[in-house]
């Protein structure tokens, strides 16, 4: 399957003024609502029971009219787990997303939907380009690039999906707390160092992806924070931060067996959305920032 070249950056609306944000929960939909309060846009967040995936009647009625932009942050994340119930995912990743989509465009609102890196094999050597082939390298990154399908090609025109990866905030579960707080307890941790890609500042992902709606981007955008690493590398710059005596030593994904295939080289690239919206932070600046933050609040 190869993606056509989908982006565009039209005559829109300039900005919205009435935003549903779903999965407000989760590290991108809580970064979205504390984006929208500082901007002072009118937003509502929605999140289990309310709006639930795997239930039909929930995401017919999600959206309330005149709510002009959507925001889909909510998924089913469980990597490995979409590999035991891949009916499962597909639902809340494809099946329900075009039912939304279909929602979006029958009420005249934009759609902002997040992708992943998933939807491609991992085998690159070079960034993933926007319309690289679509290659899942796992049942997570099928139903995820199925959701991107299904929105292209029977949904609302309207929409900006952006493909992310390697999500990390100041909140919820993700790898930048978990290694913070093994390394403030463990004398050494071992951290595999065979799959490169890009961290990504949920705050950053949010600010930039409504900087990218304003500016009348539609389509297919990659977003994630300026330069790569690997896990390794992560996890060191964590643990020299939190606790310098910790050690991460290297190993390899064969040392830890996981449900899911995690690809080895899933770069995004992220040229286009440079362009438009400026250089984004490096990953080192934004993951020192948020450790500065969790330790304010020990
Ligand atoms: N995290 C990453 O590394 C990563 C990488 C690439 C792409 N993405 C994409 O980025 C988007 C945002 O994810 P995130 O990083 O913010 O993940 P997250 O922190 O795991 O948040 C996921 C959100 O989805 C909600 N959710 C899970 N199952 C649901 C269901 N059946 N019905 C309704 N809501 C459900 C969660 O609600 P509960 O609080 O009720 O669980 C939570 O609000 C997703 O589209 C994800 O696929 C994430």
């Amino acid at each position: 399957m190869t993606a056509e070249a989908t982006q565009s950056i039209g005559e829109h609306r300039r900005g919205p003024k009435r935003v549903l944000v779903l999965g407000s929960t989760g590290m991108v939909g809580r970064a979205w609502c504390e984006l929208l309060d500082r901007e002072g846009i009118e937003h509502r967040g929605v999140s289990r029971p309310e709006f639930d995936l795997l239930n039909r009647r929930t995401v017919c009625e999600a959206i309330n009219p005149g709510e002009d932009l959507v925001v889909n942050a909510a998924a089913w994340t469980d990597v490995d787990g979409a590999e035991s119930d891949p009916d499962a995912a597909m639902q809340a990743n494809a099946d329900s997303v075009g039912l939304l989509s279909g929602r979006c465009h029958a009420l005249g609102a934009t759609l902002i939907h997040y992708s992943t890196d998933y939807v491609f094999n991992g085998r690159a050597e070079r960034p993933y380009p926007i319309n690289a082939e679509i290659d899942p390298c796992n049942a997570y990154g099928k139903s995820k690039a199925a959701g991107e399908e299904l929105i292209r090609h029977q949904g609302t025109p309207d929409h900006i999906i952006i493909r992310t990866s390697w999500v990390y905030a100041p909140w919820g579960k993700n790898f930048v707390r978990t290694i913070a707080k093994f390394a403030a307890e463990k004398p050494e941790l071992r951290v595999v160092d065979d799959q490169r890609g890009r961290p990504t500042s949920a705050e950053q992902l949010a600010a930039t992806s409504l900087a990218l709606h304003r500016s009348g981007a539609r389509g297919v955008w990659h977003a994630t924070d300026g330069g790569e690493c690997t896990w390794h590398e992560l996890a060191t710059l964590i643990a020299a931060r939190v606790n310098p005596s910790c050690v991460v030593h290297p190993c390899s994904s064969e040392e830890y067996p996981r449900p899911a295939f995690r690809p080895p080289y899933s770069v995004l690239n992220i040229e286009a959305t440079e362009t438009l919206c400026g250089p984004m932070r490096s990953w080192q600046e934004s993951v020192e920032d948020v450790l500065s933050r969790l330790e304010e609040t020990k």
